[in-house]
């Protein structure tokens, strides 16, 4: 049996996790959506207090008192902040006016979407990949082109899969690395072959990095835009701090963008020069805090996810006929249990066995996904085993 290893903090603990507190205030299909008795491991979206070291900022900017108006793009001191750390940690060559603060991820991708299509242009997304992908592009009027992609896919096989979608229409290709459901983190020849296409072909790049911070050893995450000048002036990167630091309920992330042009036309169609847009003070402060003070703490929860991730692995292998690839980053997994109905057994699991999984479905992650389940992982280790016990049981009876 995989334990927890020996340096795992007291942060990641089983006593760690405030129970009640997140049944009244952790929400999108978790703890305050599900009946008392189920286990949801479900969105993505960590079971643990956030670092001690935000949480000391928010409190002392709070207790100062002042709550003015921030600049459009974010604050001088947030834009500094993700530039520095994009050099010194993904070595991409960016200045605080390559920043544009978002209001989350998501906000940031519907953003670029609505600046760069019009109506009935085409973007190439993977199938599967998390559904905003598929959503911000068909809320800004565009056309989605799934392309199928898997853990084993090698550049030359994705490009072969890109050119079948490819049309007159095709404006941009969107990257998700690492990749939600799959777990799959990129290298760099793979990134550098598949940009590469891209860029022969018109295509601007949108990278989605929003797990970047969340990869396991030996693997390495490549920010697509550090990988030439020509790669970066195509690219626009989207970054965020909920998953590294569980920062979700704040709605704060960013993007980078090396394309003067291109920003301002993004930074129009978000409407942050109107104050129709723009991120909360108080959030900008936390993530700003996230990246100067809470390396530690990342690098302990990184910890804790390694440990997860192999727990999880070896307690799906007791399962009947499953497929499991190992993730290489993010804290999901995407198993194919032999099952003809993913849907149903996902509901069965909730029922029977009160555990709450995301049953790989079309509506979620795209038509490559159907026949998968995805679980989170970011839990104590009390609760993942428990969870794990109910659905041998589950197994057992079924
Ligand atoms: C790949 C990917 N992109 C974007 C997001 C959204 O992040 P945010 O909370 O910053 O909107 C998620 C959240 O699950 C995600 O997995």
């Amino acid at each position: 049996m995989i334990g927890l290893s020996k340096l795992t903090s007291q942060h990641f603990q089983d006593d760690a996790v405030p129970l009640e507190l997140l049944q009244q205030r952790a929400f999108n299909s978790r703890w305050a959506q599900q009946e008392a008795d189920v286990i949801p491991l479900t969105a993505a979206d960590p079971d643990f207090r956030i670092c001690p070291a935000i949480r000391q900022r928010l409190v002392d900017y709070a207790t100062e008192g002042v709550m003015s108006y921030g600049p459009p793009l974010g604050l001088p001191e947030f834009r500094s902040t993700v530039a520095q750390w994009f050099q010194s940690n993904r070595g991409i060559t960016c200045g605080p006016e390559d920043v544009f603060a978002t209001d989350s991820a998501a906000a940031g991708m519907a953003a670029i979407a609505r600046a760069s299509l019009e109506i009935g242009d085409e973007v190439l997304i993977p199938d599967p990949v998390d559904f905003l992908f598929e959503h911000t592009v068909q809320r800004a009027g565009g056309i989605p082109k799934r392309v199928a992609i898997s853990y084993e896919m090698t550049a030359a096989e994705y490009i072969e899969e890109l050119e079948k979608q490819l049309t007159n229409r095709t404006k941009m290709i969107w990257l998700c690395n690492p990749h939600n459901p799959l777990g799959r983190v990129f290298a760099a020849e793979w990134l550098r072959a598949v940009a590469n296409w891209s860029i022969e072909h018109g295509l601007k790049i949108l990278s989605d990095e929003i797990w970047s911070d969340i990869v396991y050893q030996p693997h390495v995450h490549t920010s697509v835009a550090a990988l030439s000048p020509e790669i970066a002036q195509q690219t626009v990167t989207v970054y965020g701090f909920s998953k590294n630091f569980a920062l979700a309920g704040l709605r704060v992330g960013c993007l980078i963008c090396a394309d003067p042009l291109w920003r301002e036309q993004i930074v129009e169609a978000a409407d942050a020069p109107s104050t129709v847009f723009g991120v909360s003070v108080l959030s900008q402060v936390a993530a700003i805090a996230a990246i100067t003070d809470g390396g530690s703490w990342l690098t302990e929860f990184r910890q804790h996810l390694q440990d997860q991730r192999d727990y999880t692995v070896q307690r799906l292998s007791a399962w009947p006929e499953t497929k499991v690839d190992v993730p290489q980053g993010t804290y999901v997994i995407f198993p194919r249990p032999t099952h003809p109905h993913i849907e149903e057994l996902v509901e069965e699991m909730k029922r029977s066995a009160k555990v709450a999984l995301v049953p790989g479905s079309a509506r979620w992650f795209g038509p490559g996904a159907v026949g998968h389940l995805r679980i989170c992982f970011a839990t104590s280790r009390g609760i993942l085993a428990e969870a794990f016990d109910r659905l041998d049981r589950f197994w057992a009876q079924s």
